[in-house]
């Protein structure tokens, strides 16, 4: 299949995950830091280049084994009648654990070390080996193996077509081996005004704490899942959350919090060795994904990218922050609930609805973000609604870093 110019909208969407992400990082001063940064990015934006060159090979292998689903808001128009290949999150999420291996093997390395290798092809000198404790390894393994398992989990629904009750619980299973593997602290600090009532400024929740993480991995993975069915915007919502995230760590490295030796600066790196190949990796998917699709995500996507995610958020110990830059899925999830639960009827499919006379999509009675869109601002276009809601994702991160940086002195 030919690839197709890219859409002015994708290009804007990039530059404005980017550009905060590119500028923060100027104010980057360890050079250690900087390096290792470097080294991420690079890694990652091969990861791009995989991406948008498996795809193309993946559609004609998923349309033959009927791994297909058709544009449901296309209904009635040429458009509709297309046999689009599903679950081609395949290609990012296998990318991506290849460049987070392929990352973890150079980091053993000291790049200097490696960029002299490669200029000698190896004849002077061995590559030298960087001390990397045990600790950190394992939370790294840990994080794979569960973002692994998510990844097949996802596919595995996505050709079983699992019923929505078992579904839910899928991501608790696949973070078994991150809640058995944590090493990290299980308490959390007390908010100043909290400890005035005389709480104590760390509280220890010991098992109630990996509870959490459960908790937090279903619902980042089923947030990102039923935001969906607009072109775009699986991908593009994780796109603007992983940039939103790359930022925040980033920013948090160029400060105190990065210096050598702080407690800090390991969740901030470790965090952002996996947002930068997300952000690459969904790129490249977006490349097709965008409006008019030329292919579906599925749920091995959205699965992988919110365990991705939620990942991130626990082993970076910023899961609070995170929650602030996914108010739009929170939002989703808590007006969603009652159809969830089947209170109010919900249908398979919970999209807006689509007059092929006017080319626009109108609000149905469904409980979702997408229809309400429609609601408070009218019938629009796929793509328009698409970039509505993006804008309200990209609102939510800035509001989210706001809030961040304002509470930073309720901890002190
Ligand atoms: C979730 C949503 C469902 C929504 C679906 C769309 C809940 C409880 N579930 O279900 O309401 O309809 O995602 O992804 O909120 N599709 C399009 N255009 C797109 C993307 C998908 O028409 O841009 C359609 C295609 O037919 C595709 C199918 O949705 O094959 C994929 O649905 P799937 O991801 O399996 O649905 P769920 O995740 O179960
Ligand atoms: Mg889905």
């Amino acid at each position: 299949m030919v690839m197709r110019a890219i859409p002015p909208e994708l290009k804007r969407l990039a530059v404005i995950g980017y550009a905060p992400v590119v500028a923060a990082f100027t104010f980057v001063e360890d050079s250690k830091t900087k390096e290792s940064i470097i080294l991420s990015a690079v890694v990652s934006f091969v990861g791009l280049l995989l991406t948008k060159a498996l795809i193309p090979v993946l559609q004609p292998v998923h349309l033959r084994r009927n791994l297909f689903g058709y544009d449901i808001n296309k209904k009635g128009t040429p458009g509709g009648e297309k046999k689009v290949p599903e679950s081609l999150g395949l290609a990012p999420g296998v990318v991506f654990l290849v460049c987070i291996i392929l990352f973890q093997l150079l980091q053993y390395y000291d790049v200097p070390s490696v960029v002299h290798w490669l200029q000698t092809l190896g004849k002077k000198g061995a590559l030298k080996q960087q001390p990397i404790g045990d600790a950190w390894l394992v939370d790294y393994n840990a994080a794979l193996a569960t973002i692994c398992f998510m990844l097949f989990l996802g596919f595995a629904d996505d050709v079983l077509d699992i019923p929505w009750r078992v579904k839910l619980l899928l991501p608790a299973l696949a973070s078994l081996p991150l809640v058995t593997a944590y090493g990290g602290g299980t308490g959390i600090s007390v908010p100043l005004p909290l400890r005035s009532l005389g709480l104590p400024p760390y509280l220890e929740l010991g098992l109630i704490y990996k509870l959490y993480m459960v908790m937090l991995v279903i619902f980042c993975t089923n947030a990102i899942n039923i935001l969906a069915g607009v072109n775009g915007l699986e991908a593009g919502q994780t796109f603007v959350i992983a940039c939103a995230v790359a930022f925040h760590n980033i920013w948090e490295l160029a400060g105190p919090a990065g210096a050598p030796g702080s407690a800090t600066r390991d969740g901030h790196l470790f965090s952002l060795y996996l947002m930068l190949p997300l952000a690459a990796t969904t790129l490249g998917l977006l490349l097709f994904n965008w409006f008019p699709s030329q292919v579906f995500v599925g749920d091995t996507y959205t699965y992988f990218a919110g365990m991705t995610i939620a990942v991130a958020g626990i082993l970076g110990h910023l899961s609070e922050t995170l929650l602030l830059f996914l108010i739009p899925q929170v939002l989703n999830f808590a007006y969603s609930l009652p159809q969830l639960f089947k209170i109010v009827p919900c249908p398979r499919h919970r999209l807006p609805r689509f007059d092929p006379a006017t080319g626009l999509l109108y609000a149905t009675p469904n409980w979702n973000l997408v229809n309400l869109t429609l609601h408070v601002f009218g019938p629009c276009t796929e793509e328009r609604l698409c970039l509505r809601l993006l804008a309200f994702q990209i609102i939510c991160c800035v509001f989210g870093l706001g809030m961040r940086w304002a509470l930073t002195g309720i901890y002190k």
